[in-house]
């Protein structure tokens, strides 16, 4: 059965993707340090999956201890690495703690899946690199812009050490996956998104709302140019993100060395921020309180994936809707409400 290192595997995004490699048959191994995320999600990943999952509590930028860990197993066939902090606003108040850990984690990473010559490697990135992008539908050849927060630069930055670093040791291929939104939570409400302190995003903040933990959502302007004066966003369901990780490793499986290759991971369809509030009720059976606010600094008109290549190339195409997302985000936020 083959290892699969996963950094930050008790995450959103790291969680999901465990179980969809233990349902695919891969064995995957957390290296987490739990500071995006709390130690009750190993409990769950065991209830969902039936299996007691290995993982080593650390930071993935302590080299010894991560070189340990590929001591301990020498077998790991791959390497996905979520870890990384990921809040926009943040990036912008304190840059330089996302380029020492982004940046900084990404570099230990790569030297360790050198030294114990590791083959494939996927990469946690972001459609924040293509910025503001000319046409609203991007395709992995979109000129790669000036990214609008120190986040977005960093998984620029990451994403060119990536391409430099195999070019310079063409022993092991990577996928660069470029995540649009992330939304939902398992169907089975066991995992999801766990934001610390107040959410950046979206739709955790309209989960908070509904359960009452925050008082309103404000809208971020709604005088954009488009159809409801909203920002459009390509909202897609975590575990169809989590199973695009599944299918880059078995495409590097048999890819050669050497190679890197870029896929947008989304949906291709976009939707506002006031679509996603009104199908959030519907689906939900509830109102949301909210009041329309002033723009967010670095927020893009709107951005969707032509997730073309990541069909034909991953054979990966996202199959839940946004209502299944935001039916299963509701059931994962009420089901917080009982957590001891
Ligand atoms: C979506 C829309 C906001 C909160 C970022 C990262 C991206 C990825 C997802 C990691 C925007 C509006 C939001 C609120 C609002 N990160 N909004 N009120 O900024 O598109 O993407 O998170 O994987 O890399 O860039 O996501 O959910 O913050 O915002 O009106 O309270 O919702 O203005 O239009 P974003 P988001």
């Amino acid at each position: 059965m083959e290892e699969i290192l996963v950094t930050g595997g008790t995450g959103y995004i790291g969680s999901h993707t465990v179980v969809e490699l233990i349902e695919s048959g891969y064995k995957p191994i957390i290296v987490d340090d739990f500071r995006n995320s709390k130690p009750f999600i190993l409990d769950r990943l065991a209830e969902i999956t039936g299996e007691e999952i290995t993982q080593y509590k650390l930071d993935c930028a302590d080299e010894e201890a991560l070189s340990e860990v590929f001591e301990k197993h020498p077998n790991i066939a791959g390497v996905i690495h979520f870890a990384a902090d990921k809040a926009v606003g943040e990036s912008a108040i304190n840059p330089l703690k996302y380029y020492d850990n982004n940046i900084g984690g990404l570099v230990t990473v790569l030297k360790v899946l050198l030294k114990f010559k590791v083959q494939h490697f996927v990469f946690s990135s972001s459609c924040t690199v293509y910025g503001e992008p000319e046409s609203p539908v991007v395709i992995e050849s979109t000129p790669i812009q000036n990214a609008a927060s120190p986040y977005g630069d960093t998984k620029i930055i990451c994403e060119r050490i990536i391409q430099n670093t195999v070019q310079a040791n063409p022993n092991f291929n990577a996928t660069l996956l470029r995540y649009f939104n992330p939304i939902g939570a398992h169907p089975s409400a066991l995992i999801g998104e766990l934001p610390q302190g107040i959410p950046n995003n979206l739709v955790p903040y309209i989960t908070q709302t509904a359960n009452g933990i925050r008082e309103s959502l404000t809208v971020y302007g709604d005088d954009y140019p488009t159809e409801d004066g909203t920002c459009i966003r390509d909202y897609i369901h975590v575990v169809d993100l989590a199973k695009a990780h599944v299918n880059a490793i078995k495409w590097l499986s048999n890819e050669p060395a050497g190679v890197v290759e870029a896929f947008n991971i989304g949906t291709g369809k976009g939707s506002s921020v006031l679509e996603i509030i009104r199908t959030f009720e519907a689906v939900n059976q509830l109102k949301i309180k909210y009041a329309i606010g002033p723009k967010r600094a670095g927020d893009v008109i709107q951005i969707y994936a032509n997730p073309t290549k990541a069909k034909t190339v991953l054979n990966w195409t996202a199959k839940y809707t946004i209502a299944d997302a935001l039916k299963h985000s509701w059931n994962w936020e009420k089901s917080l409400l009982t957590l001891k």
